[in-house]
């Protein structure tokens, strides 16, 4: 069966019949306009199934149902949105991330710190997994096991509307999760499969022996080596193998079954119904399975994202994606959609090659493998974007391209090892206070968890009561901050580091949480730290106040957004990143030194990319000068430079 025009028009008017909607109304119009791909793709997963053509009307016949339901204020914007589809690029906008019970208590709690969203200009907030998960362990709330109700003790799915609502009044978006990849075993589907139920049986990968799971094995990476080696779970219920990627309580859904993608675009959209403006679809690489593959990244994938992205762009086109996709820089990229397929995915994706780049300058002092990785980054067009970040809830994982790290002069065995090193404290001279995370002994893997303020050498600083360390830290995370809030893309803060926010060791003392070392930076809320941002002699105060000052001077850049465009640039010392931001309007040209040495970067720069003197600093508004054809940066000066008018 081929699309067809008319194939097209029969649905149309059976739908109509079925659920009594006017043909020309707006459904059907952006039913019209993303049919044909969504037609293609389904069939290219499902086209093997005898009723698939039973199963793409009755996913259709979804999409009528949630769009009925969706609440009318949530449909005026939407038709807002599509009349601007960059709507959420050409703003100043910058994220903030919690988990609503260490940060708010509950879900009404956030509204009670409205004003500390406000005081930072905060536009959207992204609330870590708040649904309904089993006591103990369940990977902070990515074992989710009822998208009906949220986590014991947050409040009402009700209440999360209410506030959805309040939040998008004061002009806060909200970003929520949808763990697309996988249910926990205490899901009702999971439930039913252990009770011998075989239509929920073939939600999951599951076999009686371990013939094709050792197969699996021979390609697949381990993501938790340390607390759920392998891939597989025994369970004794039903004596089968469960593929269980992640943890062996998280279940990994069986996309081959199109009864799965339907359940999982009917929760999307009630997600969406709730009213979250942006959907971040977590562990997303691994949605396909495939035999000999590392099981990540597969082609599928990106068919079932198209598939997701069509479904949204229905009901909800207001709602934006964002990949939760941390693979290697080629194929990060992938997930906003390749050639014609741009935007058909993806609206965000998290940039964790710059991430990671980031801390690896901040380690070497040298910014090669910063520039080099980032030169390989496309220019994206105007309607997606990068979600730039400096830390999140996970750990930091050394997923630079071997490539790019052999060619800037470094064995990337080797210099993984040091980064390691580095930010675990051990190498001579480090100021970091690392914790490693899942060390694979097999590989010799490691990765590193750590607060924004510990691995930066706050922690450090403070124990050995080093003044001028605590100088130097919070200079380093300054400079993050500045380098993060002038790049190109959309920033998200991570909460407590706007504070300085150290290590929290007390998840050692917790039974579900002392394997798992990405609970150190994942504090309580330090409400009485928080009040010290005011006062700017203390730490808080002096990372607090510097980071709402830029945020204030980046919301009156427009150059700044994330809509305009950016280059990198060779500053022609290698412990100074570059790089400009030009509008037709407006240029601004960002320089950050590295190093805790002075350094030295030629006046030729300006010329070379058009820049008239004087220029000054727009951060300390004081004019830099050229002398003797040179710039000169202190330790870890960042500077965002503009001509004075
Ligand atoms: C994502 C989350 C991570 C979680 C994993 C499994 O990568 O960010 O915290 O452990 O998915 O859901
Ligand atoms: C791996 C996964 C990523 C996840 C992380 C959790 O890096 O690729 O999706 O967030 O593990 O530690």
């Amino acid at each position: 069966m081929k699309y067809s025009r008319a194939y097209f028009v029969e649905l149309v008017a059976k739908l109509r019949e079925r659920y009594h909607l006017d043909e020309g109304c707006e459904f059907f119009l952006r039913l019209g306009l993303v049919f044909q791909d969504l037609f293609e793709n389904y069939r290219y997963l499902y086209g093997d199934k005898s009723n698939w053509e039973y199963l793409l009307d009755k996913l259709c016949g979804l999409l009528v149902e949630k769009y009925q339901k969706r609440e009318d204020f949530l449909k005026k914007i939407d038709r807002e949105r599509e009349k601007k589809p960059a709507w959420f690029f050409e703003k100043n906008m910058v994220g903030y991330v919690m988990y609503v019970d260490r940060w708010a208590g509950n879900v009404k709690g956030i509204l009670r710190h409205k004003d500390y969203l406000r005081e930072m200009g905060i536009s959207f907030v992204h609330l870590m997994p708040c649904f309904a998960v089993p006591e103990g362990e369940n990977d902070g709330g990515y074992a989710v096991k009822d998208y009906g109700s949220l986590k014991e003790g947050l409040g009402s799915i009700e209440d999360l509307k209410r506030v959805a609502l309040d939040l998008k009044k004061e002009g806060i978006f909200l970003m929520l999760d949808m763990v697309v990849n996988h249910t926990s075993s205490e899901h009702l589907w999971a439930k039913k499969a252990k009770e011998g139920d075989l239509f929920y049986q073939n939600f999951y990968y599951m076999f009686p022996d371990r013939v094709v799971p050792d197969e699996f094995e021979k390609t697949m990476p381990e993501i938790f080596p340390e607390t759920s080696p392998g891939n597989f779970t025994y369970v004794p219920e039903i004596r089968a193998w469960v593929m269980t990627v992640f943890h062996h309580y998280q279940w990994d859904l069986n996309y081959n079954n199109p009864y799965v993608l339907y359940e999982m675009v009917g929760i999307i959209l009630d997600l969406a119904n709730l009213g979250a403006d942006i959907l971040r679809l977590d562990a997303i690489p691994y949605l396909w399975k495939r035999l000999g593959t590392a099981c990540q990244n597969e082609p599928e994938v990106h068919r079932l994202v198209q598939i997701f992205k069509a479904c949204v762009s229905v009901v909800a086109p207001g709602v934006l994606f964002v990949a939760e996709a941390i693979v290697q820089p080629k194929e990060i990229l992938k997930y906003f959609g390749e050639g014609e397929n741009v935007g058909k995915e993806c609206d965000l994706t998290y940039n964790a090659s710059f991430m990671v780049c980031l801390w690896d300058a901040l380690a070497t002092r040298k910014v090669r493998l910063l520039t080099r990785t980032l030169l390989g980054q496309p220019h994206l067009p105007p309607m997606v974007s990068w979600l730039n970040y400096l830390r999140c809830h996970d750990d930091i994982g050394l997923g630079f391209d071997d490539e790019d790290v052999r060619a800037v002069g470094y064995t990337p065995r080797e210099h993984r090892r040091f980064l390691v090193d580095f930010y675990l404290g051990h190498f001579p001279g480090s100021w970091a206070k690392g914790l490693p995370f899942m060390a694979n002994p097999k590989n010799g893997d490691v990765r590193i968890s750590g607060s924004l303020a510990s691995l930066a050498g706050l922690e450090k600083a403070l124990e050995e009561g080093n003044e001028e360390e605590k100088k130097l830290a919070i200079e380093r995370v300054l400079l993050l901050y500045k380098i993060l809030l002038s790049f190109r893309g959309v920033p998200l803060l991570y909460y407590g580091d706007e504070i300085g926010m150290l290590n929290d060791y007390s998840y050692r003392e917790k039974k579900e949480e002392v394997n798992d070392s990405r609970w150190v930076h994942r504090p309580f809320m330090d409400w009485q730290k928080a009040k010290k941002r005011h006062d700017g002699e203390s730490v808080e105060g002096r990372i607090f106040q510097s980071l709402v000052s830029l945020l204030e001077k980046r919301k009156n850049l427009e150059v700044l957004w994330p809509h305009v465009s950016q280059s990198i640039i060779d500053s022609g010392n290698e412990h100074v990143f570059a790089f400009v931001r030009s509008s037709s309007q407006d240029m601004l040209l960002v320089i950050a030194n590295f190093s805790d040495k002075t350094q030295i970067v030629s006046g030729h720069l300006l010329e070379k990319i058009g820049m008239e003197k004087p220029i000054k600093d727009v951060i300390s508004e004081r004019e830099i000068p050229v002398s003797d054809g040179v710039m000169i940066l202190e330790p870890y000066a960042c500077w965002w430079l503009k001509e004075v008018s």
